[in-house]
């Protein structure tokens, strides 16, 4: 994302609006490509970055949308390209959580300048570490390659195969590139996507189904326009009980998380950027409330329903 940013011609002191709720990196994105994040509240039905708030956001300053496609499900991208697009605003999709994922039946990178995907160990598909940006632009796209590798006009592979080559450096660049060990685990996991994703399918339906109707939980919706990715799912229970409940689930052998405590309320962010708590009240009521529950293809059946009852269980009794 810092890398898409960069490739988008971000300059010191631009202005880049995303969500609080997201993971640490896609605001740090921001800044490590010079800009400065600006946040947008999030929608309460589907915990995606809400456009309204986008559109609220703008200033002068502003030169991108940074929307993430949280928990598997896209933004309202015909929303985001319908303000960003007049006002010549780049927009770069965070799509860590959304390989599979569709809105109006295209994918992330269809809607986006940039869209980034991250194959670390907890993704649908991993290579352990690493990541892909697709790209619009074929110079982007050139340009990306050089800034992914200190910026290197050719690679190692067209430097050392044949002949030696000589190469040049017109572009400062990173140390960014996936090795071969890596993609060599990730060309074998991509056969392996819709298998994976049919059954977090399941899983997913399976608990939508039972925590649906259950007082003292609420779940978020999926839009009509949305192929949902699954990639996790997460509950909403009482602000005041949320951490106990957290920790008694755990006492009772299920494994949970928070996804996520909002960004802008990180000490880092709090103290660089003068962030106070009310500042997005939808973001913040859900960092207080969430709780993701284990999702992943190898749970059997007898797990899932072990899960639904545990979690039913702690809701009512704690
Ligand atoms: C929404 C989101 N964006 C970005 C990232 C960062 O991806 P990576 O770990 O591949 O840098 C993650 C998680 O890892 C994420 O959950």
């Amino acid at each position: 994302m810092q890398l898409a940013l960069l490739a988008a011609g971000i300059q010191p002191g631009d202005e880049v609006i995303t969500t609080p709720v997201t993971f640490i990196g896609t605001a740090n994105s921001i800044i490590m490509a010079g800009g400065t994040p600006v946040f947008a509240d999030v929608d309460r039905a589907t915990a995606n970055i809400d456009p309204a708030c986008v559109e609220a956001a703008i200033t002068e300053r502003t030169r991108a949308i940074l929307p993430v496609h949280l928990y598997g499900q896209m933004c309202d991208m015909t929303a985001i390209c319908d303000i960003a697009r007049p006002r010549g605003l780049v927009v770069v999709e965070d799509a860590a959580h959304s390989l599979e994922s569709e809105w109006n039946g295209k994918k992330p990178g269809h809607y986006g300048d940039f869209a980034c995907f991250s194959f670390y160990a907890t993704k649908n598909i991993t290579s352990g570490e690493g990541g892909a940006i697709s790209s619009r632009d074929a110079a982007k796209t050139e340009l990306l390659r050089k800034l992914r590798l200190h910026g290197f006009d050719k690679s190692a592979l067209e430097r050392y195969s044949n002949h030696f080559e000589r190469y040049d450096v017109d572009t400062f660049g990173w140390k960014y590139n996936m090795d071969n060990i890596h993609a060599a685990i990730l060309v074998e996991q991509i056969k392996k996507v819709e298998g994976f994703l049919a059954r977090r399918v399941e899983i997913y339906a399976r608990y939508a189904e039972a925590f649906g109707g259950i007082d003292g939980i609420e779940i978020h919706s999926i839009r009509p326009e949305a192929r949902h990715a699954c990639h996790l799912f997460t509950i909403l229970v009482d602000r005041a009980r949320r951490d106990r409940i957290l920790e008694e689930i755990q006492n009772r052998g299920v494994g949970v998380s928070v996804n996520f405590y909002p960004v802008h309320l990180m000490t880092y962010y709090r103290e660089r950027f003068g962030f106070r708590p009310g500042a997005f009240p939808v973001a913040e009521d859900i960092g207080a409330r969430t709780i993701s529950l284990p999702l992943y293809p190898k749970l059997t059946g007898e797990e899932i329903e072990f899960v639904i009852q545990t979690v039913t269980d702690v809701v009512r009794e704690t």
